[in-house]
């Protein structure tokens, strides 16, 4: 079965600039601070396509213009959304995001890092109000799809319910968006680049290599 044809909902952003973009971080002859700037105009169209096509965060009310004609003024409903990010990488996604300069949302940080006998989980605090918002995860790369499941069954336990809950990346794997899709079936995904391989390490291919340390310019542990 091919991901797409799972019962969750993937929302692909297909602009050819996304397809540049994510072919250029490919190159690992990519320079940091390129590799930087793809990653973080990348995000920024990612996180645009995400608010565009969540209607229940869009409100209308009426304004006047500056010669007193009313119009419709359209705003995010900031109180509703919680952004996740699960580091390091989807920090990429929020530095210098637009998300975090022109939107009041609530951010919350959490650390989850794979290892060779597992994932691993290092607590942070978590908001109680978590429960009551839309709650985007950002991770950008899915490969086995360990990292978005701790996350996901951490908001879970906190009272986010599976509807609430939507996740946001970059680069996935067609075998981890599949057990993402099956284990939560109907979540939403906000994707660009699917059905990539895996290599005996579970890291992408073509893929990136590793991201975070590519994005922080940290020794490669791959
Ligand atoms: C990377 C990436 C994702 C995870 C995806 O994190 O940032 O969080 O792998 O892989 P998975 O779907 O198999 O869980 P990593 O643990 O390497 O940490 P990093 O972000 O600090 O590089
Ligand atoms: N994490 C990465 O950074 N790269 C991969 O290919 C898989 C997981």
């Amino acid at each position: 079965m091919s991901s797409q044809e799972t019962s969750g909902q993937i929302r692909i952003l297909d602009w050819q600039i996304a397809k540049t973009l994510i072919s250029k971080l490919r190159d690992r002859s990519l320079p940091t601070h390129q590799f930087r700037n793809c990653a973080k105009r990348l995000s920024n169209l990612l996180w645009e396509f995400v608010l565009s096509s969540e209607p229940s965060l869009h409100i209308k009310s009426e304004k006047h213009t500056p010669s007193g004609t009313k119009y419709d003024h359209f705003d995010m409903a900031k109180d509703k959304v919680a952004i996740v990010s699960v580091l390091r990488a989807a920090e990429a996604m929020m530095q210098d995001s637009i998300l975090y300069y022109e939107e009041d949302f609530e951010f919350v940080k959490m650390v989850v890092q794979r290892g060779e006998n597992g994932h691993n989980f290092f607590p942070l605090p978590i908001p109680a109000n978590i429960k009551d918002k839309l709650v985007f995860i950002a991770d950008c790369m899915l490969a086995t799809g360990g990292s978005f499941k701790i996350v996901i069954d951490k908001l879970m336990e906190y009272g986010v319910k599976i509807e609430n809950i939507r996740l946001v990346n970059i680069f996935a794997s067609k075998e981890g968006l599949d057990f993402i899709m099956k284990t939560y079936p109907g979540i939403i995904l906000y994707g660009i680049s699917i059905n990539e391989d895996m290599d005996s390490k579970k890291y992408l291919e073509p893929g990136v290599g590793d991201f975070g340390d590519r994005f922080f310019n940290t020794p490669a542990k791959h």
